[in-house]
Parts: structure tokens; sequence; C-alpha cells
């Protein structure tokens, strides 16, 4: 069954060498600069990554200046692209690279696998793209490719069949004369030609001739995903509170769990199901008098939707005008629209509201 990706190889590498598109980091793929772009673009679309990316570099431009990045600098550079831990485990990785390698990203698979938030995937993009090495980087565009050309309708989610893809792939490196061209070609092919959510476009791939979803049109079913269990759902009455001098109350979240360690709107677990209104503003009232604040104004803020991997926000809000006069040790930090803007990373899940404010 995968005995026909060996016939991929010199159409894939022809076509992309023509067809690549014009990407930042293909600029100059030093390995920096491919294993930045891999770790933004997991979760994030190309054109949301671009500016991040050309910003991020400006102010770390090498391993060693992202090793020495103050945190806040990290999450403030990092602010908007979400799921954080990668900005963690890229600083991390950073600094092991200066212990261990001199400041030089190791021209290894194994030992690059071994640095913090480097899987497989960003491993293989990294040796093969920058270092030239044979190894494939997979990830959910080249699974659809591959499935499609070989015409494999097992659950995509499921490890097995990652696990043969790749070792698939791997015997294909071997014999491939240019590994950062193989790698690329599947992911362009993936982005441009067989994409995910539509019809893809068989009439321009290069590998139609060799494809069976092309054969006997069974693109629209392939990648087969086995149907996945519900997300928990998490209620949420999130806090607009500002102060006399214009100034919005955010405070840290715990060093664990999600979003650690991260700036947030004071917010308010809720209970499954319906909660009135005059309840939220209830809730809202007595978490203001018991942190020592006076409430001259309450309104109803907008409600709000976030989806994490295994988990929904559902979030109502309350917009409230307060007076701090008896300041206790809650946590809450007031601060300016503009220093909340520069300084301070809100999470996307705070999007709809954050947005209000500056
Ligand atoms: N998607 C993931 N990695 C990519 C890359 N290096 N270029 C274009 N698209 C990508
Ligand atoms: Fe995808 Fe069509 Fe190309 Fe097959 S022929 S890899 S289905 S675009």
């Amino acid at each position: 069954m995968m005995q026909r990706l060996f016939q991929i190889v010199e159409p894939l590498c022809t076509w992309y060498t023509r067809h690549k598109r014009p990407l930042p980091w293909r600029e100059s793929p030093t390995p920096y600069h491919v294993w930045l772009s891999e770790v933004m673009l997991q979760q994030t679309r190309i054109e949301a990554v671009k500016p991040y990316y050309a910003r991020f570099l400006a102010e770390a431009p090498t391993v060693a200046a992202l090793a020495a990045l103050p945190d806040d600098r990290l999450m403030k550079l990092w602010e908007g692209l979400g799921y954080y831990s990668r900005a963690r485990n890229l600083k991390r990785a950073a600094q092991a690279v200066c212990e261990q390698y001199g400041g030089n990203l190791p021209a290894d698979y194994e030992a690059l696998r071994a640095l913090p938030g480097i899987g497989e995937y960003t491993a293989g993009a990294i040796a093969s793209i920058a270092f030239h090495l044979p190894y494939p980087a997979v990830d959910g565009n080249v699974l659809r490719v591959v499935t499609r050309l070989v015409g494999d309708e097992r659950d995509v989610l499921h490890p097995t069949t990652k696990k043969e893809i790749t070792a698939a792939l791997s015997r294909v490196y071997q014999v491939a004369r240019e590994p950062a061209a193989l790698t690329q070609g599947l992911m362009e092919l993936g982005e441009v030609v067989c994409m995910p959510n539509r019809a893809p476009l068989c009439e321009l791939c290069p590998l139609a001739s060799i494809c069976q979803a092309h054969v006997d049109a069974s693109w629209d079913r392939i990648p087969y995903r086995a149907p996945k269990k519900g997300r928990r759902v998490e209620h949420k009455l999130v806090l607009i509170l500002h102060d006399e001098h214009g100034r919005y109350a955010i405070r840290r979240r715990p060093a664990e769990g999600l979003l650690a360690g991260l700036w947030e709107l004071p917010q308010i677990d809720l209970p499954d199901g319906d909660v009135e209104d005059t309840a939220l503003d209830e809730l809202a009232l007595a978490f203001c008098r018991q942190n020592g604040m006076m409430v001259a104004e309450s309104a109803a803020a907008p409600t709000a939707k976030h989806i994490f991997t295994h988990l929904e926000w559902h979030m109502r809000g309350r917009y409230l005008n307060v007076r701090v006069d008896q300041p206790t040790s809650n946590g809450l930090l007031f601060v300016s629209a503009e220093a909340l803007a520069a300084d301070y990373a809100l999470p996307t899940a705070f999007r709809a509201y954050a947005r209000l404010l500056y």
C-alpha cells in the first residue's frame, strides 16, 4: 500500500521547487528560523504567523537572545498566538542549546528530539529543512496527503496510523536527494492543492497519476476521523473592573495548569445551566465587596466562547465602574489601557473582552 510513496519524490520535489510560495522563513532557513516558524505554525495559520515571526526575530534574532529574553517580553511577543507553553518551551530549549551546544541547534535528530517542546514533527522539520537530514515531519497536512495518496481509510487520529505513515515516509527519505524539498513539498501540497475542508485541486496536483484517492474519488472520506468525544464546558463570569483613574483590573493565573502564570481578567466560575442576569450581577457585586471595592455602576458585557483543545469556556461578562476603598491583598492589579496593551499579555481566550479595553 505504502510502496507507491517512493514514486512521489521526483514529481513532488520538482513541483515544490517551481511553485513554492515565498514565505519569510524560507528566505534563510537556518535551524533557528525553521524551529521558530514551525513552533509558531503548529496551531496557527500562516498569514497570522507572519507578523509574529518578524517581531519575534527582531527582538530575539539568535538562540542566545531568545534564551536571555525576560518572561514577560516572551509572553508579550506571543500574545494572541495561544498555546503559551510553546513559547515557554522555546525559551527553555534555547537555554539548553546555549548550555549544551554553544547556541547552535544540534544537527542530529535524536538530540533535537530531546530538547523541551521539540517533538517528532518539529525535530523532523528542523532536521530535514535546515540540516538536509533524511527525516519526515508528519503533521495533519502530511497525514491528509499521504492517506489520500495511498488510499488509507483507517482512523487518521489513531496513533498506529501516524506511526506507520511515519515509518513508511522514513524509508522514502532514505532515497530522497533533497529532504528539505520533500518535507516542504508535502506541507505545501497539503496547504495549497490537497486542502482540508474542501475538494482537493487534483487537476493541479503533480501526484494525480499516482494517487489512489484521485483514481477512486475517495478524497471526500479520506482522511477518515472516528467521531471524537465532546469537550468539557466551563461557564465563567468575566469581570471588567474599571476604576476612577480609568484603569482596569487584571490578575495572574496560578503557576500550574491552563494558561499557567498568564495575566487574566478577574473571573468567577459559574454553575452549568442558566444563570439569570440579576444573579450574575449579584455575583459580580459580591466579588467587588469581598475585594474592597465600591461599585458605582454595573452593566452587562458581551458573552463569548473560547475553545481549547479539551475544554470550552462559555463566558458571560459584567462591566463595573468601581472605586477601591479598602486595598486588600487580593492579587488584583489595576493598570491603564496603554500599559495593558503594551506590557501585559492577555491570552486569546479573553479577546472578546480585551478589545473593549484597548
Ligand atoms: N506549515 C507547517 N510548516 C510549514 C512551513 N514550513 N511552510 C509552510 N507551511 C507550513
Ligand atoms: Fe490530493 Fe488530489 Fe493530489 Fe491526490 S491527486 S494528493 S487527492 S490533490
